[in-house]
């Protein structure tokens, strides 16, 4: 990601401004990779994810917007999909490249905002949002689907996993049905196609994970 001119090298944002997450924490989200794992850096792909892939849901080109240490990516990857995971924590996408070295597979990481996506230069067939349009607030949800539907082949579709608000034991930043819906309404560029409930791995829940949406949406 190239920094605005002007931009402090000691400037932890890069240049960006901050999200309603980092304003939150006071942190910002590099900082969340530098001591261990994160909570949500489970160490495998989203059982939601491994599913929707067997099932033959990803193609051509993919997208996995805000990879973290890039487990879904490398997963979709090993499967033989051409994937570019874009963060803005390189911390995490330092962690990504080394474990496909390691794992001998081909997978492409950039650092990149997820609110700019465009600067990208390239499309996509598939994008996956596991875990981070959770973290946008109301005022930033229309940048960020805006900024999706910018990369997304039209009849391409998105997959977004994210905490739901529903059952005992949410997550941070749980979603309503209503409010993922409402986020790729009309206008948006988007058409819900789907959005079921399911569960979402976290290194503070049990086995079982944390109440989740998976959603399906088409770029339309
Ligand atoms: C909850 S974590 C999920 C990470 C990963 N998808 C996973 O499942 O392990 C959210 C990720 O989104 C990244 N992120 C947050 N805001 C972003 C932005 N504006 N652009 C790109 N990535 C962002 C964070 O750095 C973090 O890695």
């Amino acid at each position: 990601m190239s920094k605005p001119p002007g931009t402090p090298a000691d400037d932890p944002f890069g240049g960006r401004r901050p999200t309603s997450h980092e304003r939150m924490t006071g942190r910002p989200w590099d900082a969340s990779y530098h001591d261990g794992p994160a909570p949500w850096d489970v160490g495998r792909p989203q059982p939601a994810v491994v599913r929707a892939a067997a099932e033959g849901g990803f193609a051509g080109a993919v997208l996995d917007a805000g990879c973290g240490s890039g487990e879904n990516a490398l997963h979709l990857a090993s499967l033989g999909l051409s994937v570019l995971g874009i963060d803005v924590a390189g911390t995490a996408l330092a962690r990504a490249r080394a474990k496909a070295d390691e794992r001998g597979i081909a997978a492409e990481f950039a650092e990149a905002d997820a609110f700019g996506l465009q600067a990208l230069g390239r499309s996509f067939r598939t994008v996956l949002d596991c875990g981070l349009f959770h973290t946008f607030d109301a005022d930033e949800r229309p940048a960020y689907v805006a900024s999706l539907a910018s990369v997304t082949e039209h009849g391409g579709m998105l997959y977004v996993l994210c905490f739901s608000d529903e059952g005992p034991d949410t997550g941070p930043h749980p979603v309503s049905r209503a409010q993922l819906t409402a986020a790729f309404g009309p206008g948006s560029g988007w058409d819900v196609v789907s959005v079921v409930p399911d569960r979402v791995l976290t290194r503070f829940h049990d086995e079982h994970g944390a109440p989740a949406w998976f959603a399906t949406i088409g770029r339309s």
